[in-house]
């Protein structure tokens, strides 16, 4: 070691400097101003890449180490992306984000205090216990008793729920010991369920036995029938099951499992109840919507995604228990130097709660928006955007030439263009539309296949999106579909 005293380069003293801060912000600020405008009059194109290959040779050979410019690069993300904010974006669950977390991401990234523990990120963990408080509350979860952690997306939520549920019903301390040879536990969860659940099944060493599927009803919906054989395939084919995993709502079709047929099912059979609510857990802040998830209270568990139906970025999903020990059951961890010996069960360390360590502040939009614009804002979005789904799919069922496969329960809506004649096959034609759609530039839109056949899948997510521009989809489809 020398005993010369370091000093900062001049390239590390530059990178810090505030006044260079503040006019990288200018920058950015002036673009994203003019970004968001663009985006909201749909003056520029809702998709904007196609080829990934492209995509990634044009970013390499703009690589420029050292002298790249931040107006240029910037201008060169912005081309590239797809445009949330577009009146026509109805490809995907993900939202326009609300503007103001735009900031709030710029401080959470700058003070880039981690929400593990308090001593590394105290804001962080008051403001994630206290929006844990306020969402198990809207559950109805009895106050004082109910506890959660805020986690990166809905499919660690769910595994985090499921991970509990094991160690609550294996009866054994499985944590500790690992896997019992002679225990094949299993998960009961609709045929519908997005895939994460089977796969956090399996990522606890459950094989793909480990999710025993439920057939669906006509409107997509577990019944208490359809339970009641999948429970009995399970013990046939020697399994345990500890858990139902009900889907509120569903990915493709946006279908809500009945919650209260589902508990009244888990607590005849003595059942862990997890509630899959990434997508829909949120209509329970709209009192139109809400009764869609009556008996959520006597969940387990509820997984839920503040960037789904809640306009928050990516990605916040809040994973909350009815009895608080449960969190602390599932990830019993002894590590001193985080922790503290003898800090047993403090709301305050986060990641005593989450498989997470270091964390982002993943509450500070959300509390951000509460404390600017109220839950009314929460409310008034989901409100909204699931009229506009309803509405939308009034228009389909009115044209002769579309069909609705169901009446929408959420902000999805999934539908067919049948064109009079038509002999050929639909399903390619639907395929084809979706790529026509998503190069016109004006919408985007995705496909789902149901009951065999394929569908056109639009998720109603933006409160920028009116209901001209959602019948400008059903003419553009038949524009496009007959050129
Ligand atoms: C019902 C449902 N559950 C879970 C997930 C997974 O959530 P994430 O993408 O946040 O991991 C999704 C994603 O679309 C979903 O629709």
């Amino acid at each position: 070691m020398s005993g010369n005293v370091p000093v900062p380069s001049k390239l590390l003293q530059e990178a810090y400097r505030p006044e260079g801060f503040q006019a990288q912000g200018q920058i950015v600020l002036e673009r994203l101003t003019r970004y968001l405008s663009e985006a909201a009059r749909g003056s520029i194109p809702v998709l904007s890449s196609f080829d990934p290959q492209l995509l990634r040779d044009a970013f390499q050979s703009s690589l420029q180490p050292g002298s790249g410019s931040l107006a240029d690069q910037l201008e060169a993300v912005l081309a590239a992306a797809h445009h949330l904010h577009h009146p026509g974006f109805y490809c995907a669950q993900v939202v326009p984000v609300l503007p103001l977390c735009a900031w709030c991401e710029a401080v959470v990234a700058l003070l880039n205090n981690s929400s593990a523990v308090f001593e590394m990120g105290p804001v962080s963990a008051a403001l994630e216990s206290l929006l844990v408080d306020w969402l198990a509350e809207r559950i109805g979860y009895p106050p004082g008793s109910a506890g959660g952690a805020l986690t990166n997306g809905g499919s660690l939520g769910n595994l985090t729920g499921l991970l509990a549920a094991r160690q609550a019903m294996a009866g054994y301390d499985c944590w500790e010991e690992g896997m019992r040879e002679n225990l094949r536990p299993t998960v009961l969860v609709s045929e519908q369920a997005h895939y994460c659940v089977r796969r956090a099944a399996q990522v606890m060493g459950w094989g793909s036995r480990g999710a025993t599927s439920v057939a669906v009803d006509e409107h997509f919906r577990m019944s208490r029938q359809s339970l009641e054989v999948a429970y009995r395939q399970a013990l046939d084919q020697g399994l345990t099951p500890l858990a139902v995993s009900a889907s509120a709502c569903t990915t493709s079709t946006g279908a809500y499992d009945p919650l209260e047929v589902a508990a009244d099912f888990c607590h005849r059979y003595g059942l862990w109840l997890h509630v899959d609510g990434a997508h829909g857990a949120s209509v329970l802040l709209s009192q139109r919507y809400r009764d869609r998830v009556r008996g959520i209270e006597r969940a387990d568990s509820v997984a839920w995604d503040l960037h789904k139906t809640m306009a928050m970025p990516l990605t916040t999903t809040a994973i909350l228990f009815r009895r608080k020990d449960d969190c602390y059951r599932t990830f019993k961890q002894k590590a001193d130097y985080l922790f503290g010996e003898g800090d047993e069960e403090p709301w305050y360390q986060g990641a005593l709660r989450t498989l997470e360590c270091s964390k982002r502040n993943m509450g500070l939009s959300a509390w951000m928006a509460l404390q600017l614009y109220g839950e009314e804002f929460f409310r008034d979005y989901i409100d909204f955007t699931h009229d506009l789904a309803g509405a939308f799919a009034t228009r389909v069922r009115a044209c002769h030439d579309f069909e609705l496969l169901v009446e929408p329960q959420s902000n999805i809506v999934c539908f067919r263009y049948l064109p009079p004649g038509h002999g050929g096959d639909l399903d390619a034609l639907q395929q084809r539309l979706r790529g026509l759609v998503n190069r016109s530039g004006e919408a985007s839109i995705g496909t789902a296949r149901l009951n065999g056949q394929l569908y056109l899948r639009a998720v109603f997510m933006s409160p920028l999106t009116g209901i001209e521009q959602a019948e400008r989809l059903l003419s553009l489809i038949r524009e496009l579909a007959c050129p």
